[in-house]
């Protein structure tokens, strides 16, 4: 049985040095084939003496046996490994790792105007919002703007066409954030319909304003904070006080002074230009114009019937781009609004 032993270990050995499946069939027939060494074997069963056929079978046969498993098993190694090779050529590596996110940053203005909403929400402000496209009225009539006043001019206001080409009647690019003054009132007055007894009125309206203009310090389209504050007895005073404490908390900083110099609106009387200057750093000792402001204007008031015997109060209008350049030391508008990523991302 020696013999049957090494026909059996020859077959696995030789199943197991191939992995190709047609050369593994070739091997199968070397020992299983119609003259394969145990087929052979088999056949010369007829020539043994018929007490030896017995036992001689039996081994035979289970040689045979042991060949066709090693043979099965190799072919299904080879299955497996024909199936992983392909498998691994057609991977799909959902593991690669991504392309990677770049994070996006707030715009340097858009930071500004949110510090000064938290700013002035902090002490009692709410913030409003208005048209960009705004009416002749808001943005002019009810604001005591006299229909002759140059702002009016196409010269220094975008107005919008009408179908036929010619100007739209009535209908602008605000020009600045003040009709949001008139809006917010108009809708306080209508939500408050008894008037002597009408909360107070304290609001911030952020947002873009429209001008024909465009130099290193004017763009065409640019930011307005506006603020107002309606009340009983709400004086000039109040005004320096809340503009003063502003602007300190603003630049984190005490080393600056602030200025009202006198100057004219329609809607305000007095009417005063806000000035500021650093009293330290690299700034030192420049004065920077950066709101307008003053008592609103009986007028306007009556525009939107809050009387103006009772109730009295300050708004001004004030220019967050230019806050933003004294913040951070830019000295051209423009970059603000150029798009130029190399700019924007020193902010991000
Ligand atoms: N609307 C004025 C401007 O754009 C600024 C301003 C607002 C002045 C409120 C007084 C009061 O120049």
């Amino acid at each position: 049985m020696h013999n049957l032993d090494q026909i059996v270990q020859a077959a696995s050995a030789a199943f197991a040095a191939t992995d190709d499946p047609d050369a593994l069939e070739q091997i199968k027939a070397i020992y299983l084939g119609k003259s394969g060494r145990i087929t052979e074997l088999l056949k010369g069963m007829a020539k043994l003496p018929p007490d030896e056929r017995r036992a001689a079978g039996t081994a035979i046969n289970r040689a045979k046996d042991a060949v066709e498993s090693a043979l099965n098993l190799r072919r299904e190694a080879i299955r497996e490994m024909a199936l992983a090779a392909r498998l691994a050529e057609e991977a799909l590596d959902v593991t690669l790792p991504g392309r990677g996110q770049s994070r996006g940053g707030l715009h340097p203005v858009t930071r500004t105007l949110e510090r000064i909403e938290a700013l002035f929400h902090s002490i009692g402000f709410e913030v409003a919002d208005g048209p960009e496209i705004e009416a002749d009225f808001q943005n002019f009539t009810a604001l005591n703007t006299p229909e002759d006043h140059p702002a009016r001019s196409m010269h220094d206001t975008f107005y919008l066409q009408n179908e036929s080409g010619g100007v739209a009647d009535g209908v602008l690019l605000r020009t600045h954030t003040s009709p949001i003054q008139v809006r917010y009132m108009q809708a306080h007055v209508a939500r408050h319909s008894d008037l002597a007894t009408m909360p107070e009125i304290r609001v911030i309206a952020p947002g873009r304003v429209y001008r024909v203009d465009s130099d290193a310090t004017h763009s065409p389209m640019f930011h307005q904070v506006e603020g107002l504050w309606i009340g009983e007895n709400v004086s000039f005073a109040d005004l320096k006080g809340v503009i003063g404490d502003f602007l300190r908390r603003f630049f984190e900083s005490d080393d600056l002074q602030v200025r009202f110099r006198p100057s004219f609106f329609p809607f305000t009387e007095p009417s005063a230009e806000i000035d500021m200057a650093f009293t330290s750093g690299a700034l030192k000792g420049r004065w920077l114009e950066i709101a307008g402001c003053g008592m609103v204007h009986p007028n306007v008031l009556r525009h939107v019937h809050i009387d103006p015997e009772k109730y009295s109060g300050f708004a001004f209008g004030m220019g967050p781009d230019r806050l933003t350049m004294l913040r951070y030391g830019v000295n051209d508008l423009r970059l603000f609004f150029d798009g130029d990523l190399r700019f924007l991302r020193q902010f991000a």
